[in-house]
């Protein structure tokens, strides 16, 4: 594994393309992450269309390089928009630490797509790993193209031009996440979160690059679908989450130091799973994302 430093340059070998699933997730070799020409970035930017998740492995770089690799793909989010930690300097970084005195509350036990509580969730996240555990720490992607594609043609039919209802209280506001909200600062930010109006957003969405359809609710925001009964809201809604936890439609990733993955938010969803008690830090970078069609 060759460790890139600032300054490292690629060798002059061609970028490499390997897919993991068929439905989702490529690893990419041969690309110098913290020096990348336009002609460099295209192909990597072509991958992630096709695949979804991007995994890069065994990286040195700094916080300059990292937001510089992520403002490649777009326009970084404010990390004081987010619940987790800040570094100075760096308002796009978000901070994710974790150990066994600081369980992640914010994600544990919750399939989702990042931000669909707003009108524009954001379009995708880069994240680097600084720490892991040598065991668990998984982080879980499902392709939401995979899950569409894959319902009968009677229920494509049936949810075509239907809306659902997003709302981040439902992330947020449960029995576990409630511990996140105990300092002044903390019920701050909940009161926010509990003002914030419910949004909708097509059930199918189409990729604006792509153009391939995506089933579009995740278990972590979507509480209702528009316009149904609440008995048959909750049925299909339970169908779809459940159809979406098919394993072949995932990509389980499991993280060493160095690692570096992009995804792309509009056609994932994703799952952190947290069953470990070292301490696993990471960087995460969020791009501003377009309203769902
Ligand atoms: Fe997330």
């Amino acid at each position: 594994m060759v460790e890139a430093s600032v300054n490292f340059h690629a060798p002059e070998i061609p970028m490499q393309v390997t897919e993991i699933v068929p439905a989702i997730g490529a690893a990419i070799e041969g690309v110098d992450l913290a020096c990348m020409s336009d002609a460099h970035f295209a192909p990597i930017h072509d991958a992630l269309m096709a695949h979804h998740v991007l995994f890069f492995r065994g990286w040195q770089l700094s916080k300059e390089n990292l937001v510089a690799f992520a403002r490649r793909w777009g326009e970084p989010q404010a990390a004081t928009e987010s619940s987790f930690g800040k570094l100075d300097g760096f308002a796009e970084i978000d901070v994710l630490d974790y150990d066994a005195t600081r369980p992640p509350y914010v994600t544990q036990e919750m399939w989702h797509t990042d931000f669909t509580g707003r009108e524009q969730p954001t379009m995708g996240s880069v994240l680097y790993a600084l720490e892991v555990p040598e065991a668990g720490g998984d982080t879980i992607w499902v392709s939401l193209a995979a899950a569409y594609d894959a319902l009968s043609e009677r229920m494509k039919t049936y949810l075509a031009g239907l809306r659902a209802e997003h709302r981040t209280i439902k992330a947020f506001g449960d029995d576990i996440r409630s511990k996140l909200w105990q300092d002044e600062a903390g019920q701050k930010r909940f009161e926010q979160i509990k003002a914030l109006a419910p949004v909708d957003h097509p059930v199918v969405r189409t990729h604006p690059v792509s153009g391939r359809k995506a089933l579009f609710v995740n278990e972590g925001y979507t509480t209702r679908l528009l316009g149904l009964a609440r008995k048959e809201s909750d049925a299909v809604l339970s169908y779809l989450f459940d159809h979406l936890r098919t394993p072949e439609f995932q990509i389980r990733h499991h993280w060493r130091k160095g690692d570096l993955v992009v995804w792309d938010n509009r056609i994932t969803q994703h799952y952190a799973v947290a069953d470990y008690g070292m301490r696993r830090l990471m960087y995460r970078i969020t791009l501003k994302g377009d309203r769902p069609v």
